[in-house]
């Protein structure tokens, strides 16, 4: 009882601050002040998704404090408390907003406060793959500076996802725990109000990948229960207030653990004592039933996928190496099983001891491996994962490809011991713990060297390289025997099917045919099945028999037909992490496309999280269409409505990542030159009416096309 009404008093008195924000904010400004949050489609993503109802006025939030209290029912039983706990949760979110009134800027660093759209649908691939296997919310102060950033270094080690509200935060800069969501540690802000922007990311995650009807409440507390892997780690003192929103996340299924001692009563599995903060992760990870894959390398630093955005300035770097300016290469080459010697690493060079500070250097490692079941095909699915190996290393940071590639050893893993032959070590581990299933034996040789990475550069690693372009430029929907599915998404996304073709890679961009090849010899029974094409319904289309099939069955019956080539009719369903969207623009005849990174306004009247919210949660919506960047120059892309050009505007940004391909494909189709000085972008114009203007002057071929409506 003691509890409950803990509960409640916390409840009413957020709610009493609440109404008082709101009246005062009225007062100021007048009941049709617009509020927003920025960079999202869902207004107050926590209130719509509870009540189905968008708010857009101080005046509507003055209507929607009536329902809130409705949730705020005095019958002394458990359920009672906890939904107290969401009307709570609802006022912390009404409380947040006020701040972004006339569009100003709340937080500033180290504090994010609202999260975009754009960062839950960047979430959606790590989350199913396990990479990000949690997401943990701790609140308050650690009873020590130290035994916060401890637990908070421990869920990072697991590449949990941390977030921080409260003096946590304060803990973590006085002991300098380098944040920020790059590192996977998101200090969200001061206030404990400022918990609503997790609880908005787990609650928009039901609406964008799961396809959760907006006001449907119990489908929405079902979703992030059983599909977003949150818990809360709460720090004594725990007050009436911290009570009230703990019970909030309690009834979306999130337990909390705290260490606080007085009266509180324990509710199995869902508030859960523990004493000693040193137990807060084995606990939480339990009580979430938060599984994680452990791997073990000897190295001196160490190994997570929270390290994987990491970046290390010039300034903080020992050495670095640099494809661009000198040669360097990355390679997987394939072997017969007596060319190859398990776990040999040969360093072929001067180690970073023997280089300058600050330097550039020249690299190339050679991983040289040997299986059974390995086929060449393989080598590249397996050399585009050393971008994440690398990078996972503590210290370490790597970007680009093949032989193009860049890295930076910081001074503080340096001092930490890290040498050379640890990469080759990191590549080992990870190549063999990934791809066991194809890979026996594997060897690695680093070279640094400069006549040595010369030498693999030119000789050996670009003709290989030229060879694999030719096979991959030959690769078509036509001249393969099958597609393959991809369900990984249906974690989050339950009736989402990707099926994956030479020409249409998956939409989060990270799946192209030949991965789904390997991840279905790796594991047959896994997320990616074969799907035969022997009986096409319409090859315009894309439509088949065998698709069909194949779509109703991984769909559970919920997709009946699906082309692979249209975005009108029967189009490829979205779970919510498509790399691009892409829209129909009625003035013009063709489409926009819009790529995550982009903030800003489209011809469409929308941004990317408004186009994007548009589909998602694998149903079809003719008109709109997630998709990866690459497909962006596939002859494919809309084949059946006319091509890539009906492309009629994208951000610059996008448009010069693509241009070289995309202009190479429509000379190929249509014999057009430079087609992407064609295509309008945000420096040109965001408005429909402008659009056709520019269009017409520089006579963009989807002017002239049939309607598409
Ligand atoms: Fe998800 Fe499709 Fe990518 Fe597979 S290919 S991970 S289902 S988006
Ligand atoms: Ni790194
Ligand atoms: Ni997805």
């Amino acid at each position: 009882k003691l509890l409950i009404d803990r509960i409640f008093n916390g409840n009413d008195a957020v709610y009493g601050l609440t109404c008082q924000a709101v009246e005062g904010a009225i007062a100021q400004h007048g009941a049709d002040k617009a509020v927003e949050f920025p960079h999202t489609a869902y207004c107050l993503p926590c209130y719509y998704a509870v009540t189905g109802v968008k708010v857009k006025t101080l005046g509507e939030m003055k209507e929607a404090l009536g329902v809130i209290k409705s949730l705020m029912t005095r019958e002394h039983q458990l359920d009672d408390a906890l939904m107290s706990g969401v009307a709570t949760a609802l006022c912390a979110e009404f409380i947040e907003v006020l701040k972004y009134l006339d569009g100003a800027e709340p937080y500033s660093e180290p504090y994010y406060g609202h999260l975009p759209d754009s960062i839950i649908r960047e979430l959606g691939v790590p989350l199913v793959t396990g990479d990000i296997p949690g997401v943990a919310v701790i609140i308050g102060s650690a009873p020590t500076a130290q035994e916060g950033v401890d637990l908070v270094k421990s869920y990072q080690a697991q590449g949990i996802l941390v977030t921080l509200v409260g003096g946590i935060i304060d803990q973590a800069q006085e002991l300098g725990l380098k944040m920020g969501y790059n590192v996977r540690i998101v200090p969200l802000g001061k206030d404990i109000t400022s918990v609503i922007h997790v609880v908005s990311v787990a609650l928009r995650a039901a609406l964008i990948f799961g396809n959760v009807t907006p006001g449907d409440a119990a489908a929405l507390i079902k979703y992030t229960s059983e599909r977003v892997p949150a818990f809360v780690n709460a720090f004594k003192p725990i007050d009436d207030v911290i009570l009230a929103a703990g019970a909030g996340a309690i009834k979306l299924g999130f337990p909390v653990i705290s260490n606080e001692d007085e009266n509180i009563t324990e509710v199995p599995g869902a508030l859960i004592a523990c004493p000693n903060v040193a137990d807060f992760n084995k606990v939480s990870l339990e009580a979430r039933n938060i599984k994680i894959k452990i791997t073990n390398i000897d190295i001196p630093v160490a190994f997570a996928s929270a390290f994987e955005g990491e970046i290390i300035r010039r300034k903080d770097m020992q050495v670095e190496f640099d494809g661009s300016r000198v040669d360097c290469a990355e390679l997987v080459q394939t072997r017969s099983m007596d060319e190859v010697e398990d776990h040999k690493i040969t360093v072929v060079g001067p180690d970073v001891d023997e280089m300058e500070l600050g330097s550039k250097n020249p690299i190339a490692y050679v991983v040289e491996v040997a299986g059974k079941r390995m086929q060449p095909d393989f080598e590249p699915v397996i050399e585009r994962k050393f971008h994440n190996y690398i990078n996972c290393i503590e210290g370490v940071y790597h970007t680009g490809q093949r032989d193009m590639q860049r890295i930076r050893i910081g001074k503080e893993a340096y001092n930490a011991g890290f040498r050379i032959r640890h990469i080759g070590e990191v590549l080992y581990t990870q190549v063999k713990n990934e791809f066991e299933a194809v890979v026996d034996k594997c060897q690695v040789t680093v070279y640094t060297d400069p006549a040595e990475c010369t030498r693999i550069r030119h000789e050996v690693a670009i003709p290989v390289f030229d060879k694999r372009d030719a096979r991959l430029e030959n690769l078509t929907d036509e001249t393969v025997d099958v597609y393959y599915s991809c369900i990984l998404c249906q974690a989050f996304s339950p009736s989402h099917v990707c099926v994956v073709t030479p020409e249409r890679l998956g939409l989060c961009g990270a799946v192209s045919w030949l991965d789904a090849k390997a991840t279905n010899e790796l594991d047959p029974n896994g997320p990616c099945q074969i799907i035969t094409k022997e009986r096409p319904i319409d090859e315009n289309l894309g439509s088949y028999e065998d698709v069909d099939e194949a779509v109703q069955k991984f769909s559970q019956g919920a997709l009946e037909h699906v082309t692979l080539y249209s975005i009108m009719q029967d189009p490829m369903t979205s779970c919510g992490c498509f790399e691009c969207i892409c829209g129909i623009e009625p003035f013009s005849n063709g489409v926009v496309i819009a790529n995550r990174e982009y903030a800003g306004m489209t011809p469409l009247g929308m941004t990317f999280s408004e186009m994007a919210s548009m589909t998602g949660g694998g149903v079809q919506t003719p008109g709109f269409m997630g998709h990866g960047k690459h497909f962006i120059s596939s002859k494919k892309f809309m084949k059946a409505e006319g091509g890539i050009e009906r492309i009629v505007w994208m951000p610059k940004e996008l448009k010069e990542t693509v241009a070289e391909r995309l202009n190479k494909t429509a000379k190929e189709l249509y014999g057009i030159d430079n087609f992407t000085d064609m295509i309008g972008d945000e420096t040109n114009t965001t408005d429909p009416e402008e659009l056709v203007a520019f269009l017409t002057e520089h006579n963009h071929p989807a002017l002239s096309m049939d309607p598409m409506m």
